[in-house]
């Protein structure tokens, strides 16, 4: 390196900042990996040869390497106060009332609420000098050597201003699954949420440290606008982002509660996605001087408010763990809980998999369990508060006699399950009938767990037939507590309206051993109707392409038995309809059971119209030639699958002789 000046160096600082700030603030980077690592190696190089040169707000200085002894106290010239919480639209309702009766009319600012910790940084001409935790609002703790490794925060501003900026730093979920997957091979505990696991790469002396766990900041709050004649929130957040800070995309300005309470569901909506976890939504007055009318109460300031999600994790007690058997015999351990609120619902009970599941979590009875439950999904132990436990807890063991029939169970070796060898257990009639009416299957509303067991123990339901006879019990069914006349008529239209479902859902619903409900819809699409299945051979049956021996086995298995057609039979004289109701096969001999690649641009068709053609006659499109593949299909400009077929000697079919084919 042959240029080793003063003025090269800031040229690098510049080019450098630029680089950072378009990577980690705007997310749109200019320059390539290379060409930076080539402008920071060179600025390396200057600063090496010339320590005395280094500015403090060197790029470089984001790789960390200052240690600090201890956490110096940083005292709040403005208090950082932290924001009321609701929980409902009536309390945000109750927010904007207060402030309109006070007179004011003002826009709102909608933000979403990032969930990291707080930090304010003070700049000084534009140089970052200090940065501190909230503390106690008062009093905060200098992390100034950590920030600095933060890429998103400037060292240096746009502008050489002396200035106050307070945000949020965070970590984002992908860091966080990566430091854990680290964690895990190297046998340590993983960290266990990403504001805990942020927070926690903050408190560290070795700067270094933190600089690794790859934190990020967004800022959202100017503690003086006025001092800069700003007169709005949202002029602060353009201001900020002018600055050189990471602002929240998603920051909106709203007019009332209906723009509000729309934000919050679309941003709701929108938090699995984020790639950084949010816990709720700020409302904040958008006007600083009615911002200023209303000021603070002791903790919080009056012209902002925090909507805060449901948890999507609680704590509760793990009361006991009991073994339930599923329909193949399959032993289940299933955690009871104290029943909990969570997202919507109360949760009582929790699958816990198998023993090997259990023990891995160790988790045992009478602990203090995390329940998380994410969107529409069933909910999960996530672990064991093991510093709760107080000495009561009692260990979990695993049974070995069906807790139903009493059968001693089976374990195969190398497998996790343990299995209820006897195939007239009742355990499994009631989940063959809980699989038969539930939602993917028959889909019979009103047809819960509970009520299936209830209907077994009562004898009502003995067979899968008997649901569709459940009227002959109306009067006792209205009966059973908790059941009255409307909800029984409910429950008898659900389950007559069941009748006219499409094959896919009766052949699923059966329960046929690893039927599930795409081989069922395969089943239905190819034979169209219950019979011509019926009739269908083994060898048949593996001629289809998704259909292995193990299945084509089960299905013939399944069909020759009495019993089973006694019951097919009984369901199509109840009036079940047999039929596959979508449109079926229509199979084409040059295509049924072949797999197809298309290559190059077609002219006459769109690829997806060939590709509707192809399946629809029975065929298959993959992506890849392989020694499989019965024809490359190509157009103009084929690419490297016209030599793979070539080279394999597959045919190639022009698209017009694939059109030919087709007629
Ligand atoms: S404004 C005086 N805006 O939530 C107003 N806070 O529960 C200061 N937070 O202590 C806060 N995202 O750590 C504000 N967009 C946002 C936020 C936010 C996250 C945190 C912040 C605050 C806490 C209050």
């Amino acid at each position: 390196m042959d240029n080793i000046t003063k003025e090269r160096m800031y040229e690098l600082i510049k080019i450098i900042d630029q680089a950072n700030y378009d990577y980690h603030v705007l997310d749109d980077p200019k320059i390539t990996d290379q060409e930076y690592d080539a402008y920071y190696r060179e600025l390396e190089t200057i600063e090496k040869a010339h320590p005395d040169w280094i500015d403090e707000a060197s790029p470089t200085k984001k790789v960390g390497g200052e240690v600090i002894d201890e956490f110096k106290k940083v005292e709040h010239t403005i208090p950082m106060l932290s924001l009321g919480d609701v929980f409902n639209e009536e309390e945000i309702i109750n927010f904007l009332k207060r402030i309109e009766n006070s007179g004011i009319h003002s826009n709102y600012v909608c933000e979403l609420k990032i969930d990291g910790l707080s930090v304010s940084l003070h700049y000084e001409k534009g140089i970052l000098t200090t940065a501190a935790t909230r503390g106690n609002g008062v009093v905060g703790e200098d992390i100034t050597h950590n920030v600095k490794t933060i890429k998103s925060i400037p060292l240096k501003l746009k502008e050489p201003l002396t200035i106050e900026v307070r945000g949020e730093i965070f970590m984002s979920k992908k860091t966080l699954e990566e430091i854990n997957r680290e964690r895990l091979l190297k046998k340590e505990k993983p960290l266990q949420n990403t504001r805990n696991a942020a927070a926690g790469s903050i408190k560290q002396l070795d700067s270094k440290v933190a600089a690794k766990r790859n934190l990020d900041a967004y800022l959202y709050h100017l503690p003086n606008p006025l001092d800069y004649n700003i007169k709005t929130h949202h002029e602060a957040l353009e201001f900020l982002r002018k600055l050189g800070f990471k602002t929240n995309p998603n920051n909106k300005i709203v007019k009332n509660i209906n723009e509000v309470m729309d934000y919050i569901h679309e941003k709701g909506n929108l938090r699995e996605k984020l790639p950084y976890d949010i816990d709720g939504v700020v409302i904040k007055v958008d006007s600083i001087e009615a911002q200023q009318k209303l000021g603070f109460t002791a903790r919080t300031p009056r012209w902002a408010i925090a909507y805060k999600f449901p948890a999507t994790e609680v704590l509760t007690k793990l009361n006991d763990i009991i073994f339930t058997v599923g329909r193949t015999g399959k032993i289940t351990p299933n955690a009871i809980l104290n029943p909990v609120q969570l997202m919507g619902s109360t949760i009582s009970r929790a699958t816990l998999h198998n023993e090997d599941y259990v023990k891995a979590k160790n988790l045992m009875i009478g602990d203090t369990v995390s329940i998380k439950k994410a969107g529409d999904v069933i909910p999960e132990v996530v672990e064991a508060k093991i510093e709760r436990r107080t000495g009561e807890e009692k260990p979990f063991k695993m049974i070995d006699i069906c807790p139903i029939c009493h059968t001693k169970l089976i374990k195969k070796e190398d497998q996790v399950d343990y299995f209820c060898p006897n195939p007239n257990c009742p355990a499994r009639y009631i989940e063959s009938f809980i699989h038969f009416v539930s939602r993917q299957a028959m889909n019979i509303d009103g047809l819960g767990e509970r009520l299936v067991e209830d209907l077994y123990n009562f004898k009502f339901i003995k067979t899968i037939p008997d649901i569709y006879k459940l009227s002959r019990y109306k009067e006792e069914l209205i009966k059973l507590e908790g059941y009255g006349n409307k909800s029984v008529n409910n429950l008898l239209t659900a389950i007559e309206e069941s009748k006219k479902n499409s094959l896919e859902r009766l052949l699923f619903g059966l329960g046929i051993k690893n039927v599930g409900k795409e081989k069922a819809k395969i089943l239905a699409k190819t034979y169209g109707n219950i019979d011509n299945l019926i009739k269908v051979s083994y060898d048949e049956l593996l001629q289809l392409q998704d259909i292995g021996p193990i299945i084509a086995k089960n299905v013939t298995d399944y069909f020759s038995s009495k019993d089973n057609l006694e019951i097919i039979n009984e369901l199509k004289q109840l009036g079940l309809n047999t039929k596959y109701e979508g449109e079926t096969l229509n199979i084409k001999e040059e295509f049924f059971n072949k797999r197809f690649v298309l290559t190059g641009t077609l002219t006459k068709l769109t690829r997806e119209e060939a590709k509707n053609i192809i399946e629809n006659y029975g065929g298959k499109t993959a992506d890849s030639v392989s020694k499989k593949t019965t024809a490359v299909i190509v157009g103009k400009n084929p690419g490297s699958k016209y030599d793979k077929a070539k080279e394999l000697n597959i045919p190639i079919w022009t698209e017009e002789e694939f059109i030919e084919k087709t007629k």
